[in-house]
């Protein structure tokens, strides 16, 4: 029996381009379902399939529900570049049933047919619903991959438990249909919610300088930061990414300002300030640099025995004095009486939320590529959001960003 999604919930398929993406599994025939609902649901939907899904299902099934042709080759019109147009002329892309091989495809970038080709040049949002054998999910290859594709912002709408090809039972069954479409409807209306949006995003630990080689950091790695500007300009911002030194790469989409001590960081970010609707500083700011650099490297032999140390710019207070309507997000890092310093620093610096993290935990913090966090608002609410990557995190902080800028909006 087919199941029909609740209305309220897709409006954001009405008259929207959707890819679907049939990849080849037992489970393809299930996408001719996700094509009917998402048609029904006012979408107008664009199916892609692999060789190995034609032999599951055919072209003609898909072409009969979506009233559209389903082009099968980059090379059937060369002159109208279909990759090139079709990832450009779409609003959200679904890959569902997504295979591990195609799966891995996404994850490093090989194009070898026209879907892939297609997800390759696509920058709209992705959703990918993997189907496969218990084993090939569990595998540490495909986790791996799902992984990375979580981390590039992809919505992975998880495979469930129950019967497989072959009468085998596990996990690894391609969720049911409506609740893709749920998933598809659900990035849509988050993919604008930011846009016209001017956004700054602080990343990394600064590095005061002790003498031209040596310098007082944190172990801050900027993944944290770069997560939530890139699920930012997933989501439609203009963002600018302000960051202290880190190995991770430059996000698409993002104007990135590489600044090293917390005055740089202060500078690129004040400069910019009037402009902005929204800051989130993720900076793990150094509280402290030394008095005086010393102009050379500092000899071992005359090692001294003390650095003076004085107090750096506080850059949030800083914000926080000069807020007009801006919404200010903060971050705090604790390892002792959480939510008392959090609220704290929430007024001393005037701030709209702030994001507390407990830095101790070996899963959540400083480096690892999760995390687990409260959201306090200046309004008294708390929100305990519980471990995930930090690109699941970055998520619920825009979400309740978009709201606060939703209710300023409204006043
Ligand atoms: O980069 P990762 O490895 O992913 O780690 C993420 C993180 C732990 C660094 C991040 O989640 C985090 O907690 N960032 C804030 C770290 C911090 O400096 O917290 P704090 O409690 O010391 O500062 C409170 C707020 O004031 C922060 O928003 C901070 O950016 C800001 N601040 C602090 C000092 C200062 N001189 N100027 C500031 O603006």
């Amino acid at each position: 029996m087919s199941q029909t999604p609740s209305r309220s919930d897709l409006g954001a398929l009405r008259g929207a381009r959707v890819v679907l993406g049939v990849t080849g599994g037992i489970a393809s025939y299930k996408a001719v379902e996700i094509a009917r609902l998402l048609g029904k649901a006012g979408a107008r939907v664009q199916a892609l399939m692999t060789e190995a899904a034609q032999r599951f299902v055919g072209p003609a099934t898909f072409a009969a529900v979506t009233h559209r042709s389903v082009p099968t080759d980059v090379f059937d019109s060369p002159e109208l570049v279909v990759h090139v147009r079709l990832a450009r002329d779409t609003d959200v892309i679904v890959v569902a049933p997504a295979t591990a091989n195609v799966i891995a495809k996404m994850a490093h970038g090989i194009a070898d047919d026209l879907l892939t080709n297609v997800l390759l040049n696509a920058t709209v949002p992705l959703i990918v619903a993997p189907a496969m054998h218990t084993e090939m999910w569990e595998h540490p290859a495909t986790q791996e991959n799902v992984r990375t594709l979580r981390e590039r912002g992809a919505i992975i709408v998880d495979p469930e438990e129950g019967e497989l090809a072959g009468g085998d039972e596990g996990v690894g069954r391609l969720a049911e249909p409506v609740l893709i479409v749920e998933a598809v409807a659900e990035a849509l209306a988050r993919g604008h919610d930011l846009a016209g949006v001017r956004v700054i995003v602080t990343a990394g630990g600064t590095q005061e300088p002790i003498d031209p080689v040596r310098y007082i950091s944190n172990r801050s790695s900027g993944k944290m930061g770069f997560a939530l500007a890139r699920e930012a300009a997933n989501r439609g911002a203009a963002v600018t990414l302000v960051t202290a030194p880190t190995a991770l790469p430059v996000p698409d989409r993002v104007d990135v300002v590489h600044v090293r001590t917390a005055q740089e960081m202060r500078d690129a970010v004040v400069a910019r300030f009037d402009e902005a609707d929204v800051v989130v500083k993720a900076a793990a700011v150094a509280d402290f640099k030394a008095k005086t650099v010393a102009g050379g490297k500092i000899k071992k032999a005359n090692a001294p025995s003390a650095i003076e140390l004085e107090p750096t710019i506080d850059i949030a207070a800083e914000l926080g004095a000069m807020k007009k309507d801006q919404i200010l997000v903060g971050f705090a890092a604790e390892t002792d009486d959480h939510a008392a310093a959090a609220r704290k620093k929430l007024a001393t610096k005037n701030l709209d939320l702030i994001v507390l993290n407990d830095v101790r935990a070996t899963d959540a913090g400083f480096e690892v590529d999760t995390n687990r966090v409260v959201i306090l608002g200046a309004d008294g609410t708390a929100e305990e959001v519980p471990l995930q990557l930090k690109s699941g995190i970055a998520q619920v902080i825009w979400d309740r960003v978009s709201n606060a800028l939703k209710a300023r909006n409204e006043r």
